[in-house]
């Protein structure tokens, strides 16, 4: 007589109370699930570890004149990324992003659309300040970019948005307008991208300010749309898995 392994009940009852009484084997369920394309969450603490890896990083000149390594900051579970170009005089000396006047008026713009902080992740495409915040130059973009990338695999976002024409040229590869990128949706690494203009720009221009609006509009309904959340309610029922 076999006497059955109390472990391979368990795992049966388990399968049956999340598939019924229908047998699932390995091929199938792997297939259901790319068809439903639900995305498994990364590991609870997967982006502070990948934080402590790279933060002594001095792949290019800028480890060396930074006072600080900006990561990143905010929700590891995103499902909302904004990507500024570097970090700025502030955010190299408090080692976060956007917490000097761009940051604030990107605090009120994300107010404005019933998001915080919390709700979202923000990184930029370079980790250390360039000097005098001169544009970033090619090849610290192809030293940080491989950074960037592994940040969005662990967050799995389910949409980016690129602020100013910096970020979006250097993640699209396009040589376009900002006023033209703007227009259109990408995708960027299997994830749907948007541009809008960098906040920075906005306070050195007023005539931005409206079509920004338009566009922060157009962010939040989207996003709603691919999280299902409701007016009102920043964030997607809980429990729910990332599907996209
Ligand atoms: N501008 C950026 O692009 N990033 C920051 O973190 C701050 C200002």
């Amino acid at each position: 007589m076999i006497i059955p392994d109390q472990n391979i009940i368990s795992y049966f009852k388990r399968h049956q109370a999340l598939f019924g009484d229908q047998l699932i084997l390995g091929e199938r369920h792997r297939e259901e699930t790319t068809a439903g394309r639900i995305v498994e969450p990364s590991p609870p603490g997967a982006l502070q570890a990948f934080n402590d890896d790279i933060k002594s990083c001095r792949k290019c000149a800028l480890g060396a004149s930074r006072r600080n390594f900006v990561f990143g900051a905010g929700n590891p579970d995103a499902d909302l990324v904004f990507v500024g170009e570097a970090p700025g005089e502030r955010e190299d000396q408090l080692g976060e992003p956007f917490v000097g006047r761009a940051g604030i008026l990107l605090d009120k713009i994300l107010a404005a659309i019933d998001l915080t902080r919390q709700d979202v992740y923000i990184l930029n495409v370079l980790k250390c300040r360039p000097p005098n915040n001169r544009d970033p130059v090619p090849e610290e973009v192809k030293q940080c970019e491989p950074y960037l990338k592994q940040q969005l695999r662990i967050i799995k976002p389910k949409l980016i948005v690129a602020l100013g024409r910096v970020a979006a040229k250097t993640l699209l590869r396009l040589n376009e307008s900002l006023k033209n990128m703007r227009k259109n949706s990408y995708i960027y690494e299997g994830i749907e991208l948007r541009v809008t203009y960098h906040p920075a720009a906005l306070l050195r221009n007023s005539n931005f300010k409206a079509p920004a609006w338009e566009d922060f509009q157009a962010i939040r309904d989207r996003y709603r749309e691919l999280t299902g959340t409701q007016p009102g309610s920043a964030h997607p029922a809980a429990g729910e898995a990332k599907a996209s």
